[in-house]
């Protein structure tokens, strides 16, 4: 028996022509689809709880920017006021903070996962270098993220990256031009790092994210070792 009917047989959750077993009053019109039984365990939890991440971080981003001033000599104070005057400022902005770190770990989770089933082969290629761009979009919002408080930390980490990205070879101080406004961290850096954080990453974030789930529901999930 093939391995789909044979699922059916097994488990009435399992996928069928008449929804997946999802009874009729439960389905989300074009949503509805069941999850395979080999799908239905921990670590195929963690694509899922990357893009709640998302969610959170996004809106406690909204709460952070009512307040958040992107220019040098605002930037550290105003921080400071969310954290100390504003009211639940400091939960707001822990979950923002916790949340961007969480996010990484679930991402790398998720790597992990495909990887291990290799989910990534054919025809699911393109699912997956989808994925490599998010993640890389994911390592621009903690980058850019980091120097927003304006202070020591932030300089430090974003100096660091700064160099970093200065040593790829023939581009690399191009590179740093362009990223950082100038020939390193200063003033145009915090503009740029800001503007990238609240607008182009975001938008990145959603277009990849849509193309990624598109893909998925198109491939479904893969089929087990
Ligand atoms: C914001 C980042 C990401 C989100 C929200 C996300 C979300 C998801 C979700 C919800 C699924 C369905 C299955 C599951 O949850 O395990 C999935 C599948 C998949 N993801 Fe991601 N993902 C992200 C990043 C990545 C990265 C970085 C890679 C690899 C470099 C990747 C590769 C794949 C592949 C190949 C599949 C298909 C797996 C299968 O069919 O079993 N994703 N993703």
């Amino acid at each position: 028996m093939d391995r789909d009917v044979a699922h059916i047989a097994d488990d009435p959750l399992a996928p069928s022509k008449d929804g997946g077993g999802i009874p009729p009053d439960h389905r989300v019109g074009w949503l509805a689809r069941s999850v395979p039984v080999h799908a239905r365990s921990f670590w195929y939890c963690f694509g899922g709880l990357t893009l709640f991440t998302a969610f959170m971080l996004a809106a406690s981003g909204a709460f952070l920017a009512l307040y958040y001033e992107p220019t040098p000599d605002r930037a550290y104070a105003s921080i400071f006021y969310i954290s100390n005057y504003v009211k639940y400022g400091w939960l707001i902005r822990s979950i923002h903070g916790w949340g961007a770190r969480l996010m990484v770990a679930f991402l790398v989770v998720h790597m992990v996962r495909v990887y291990v089933t290799a989910s990534y082969k054919h025809p699911r290629e393109f699912t997956w270098v989808v994925g490599v761009l998010l993640f890389v979009v994911t390592m621009g919002f903690n980058l850019t993220g980091d120097l927003l408080p304006w202070d020591q930390k932030a300089f430090a980490t974003s100096a660091a990256a700064l160099s970093l990205l200065g040593q790829v070879p023939l581009v690399g101080d191009a590179l740093v031009r362009i990223v950082a406004g100038g020939a390193g961290l200063g003033a145009p850096t915090l503009t740029r790092f800001y503007s990238a954080h609240i607008m182009l990453l975001p938008a990145l974030l959603l277009g990849l994210v849509l193309l990624h789930f598109r893909m998925v529901r198109r491939h479904g999930i893969a089929g087990p070792l």
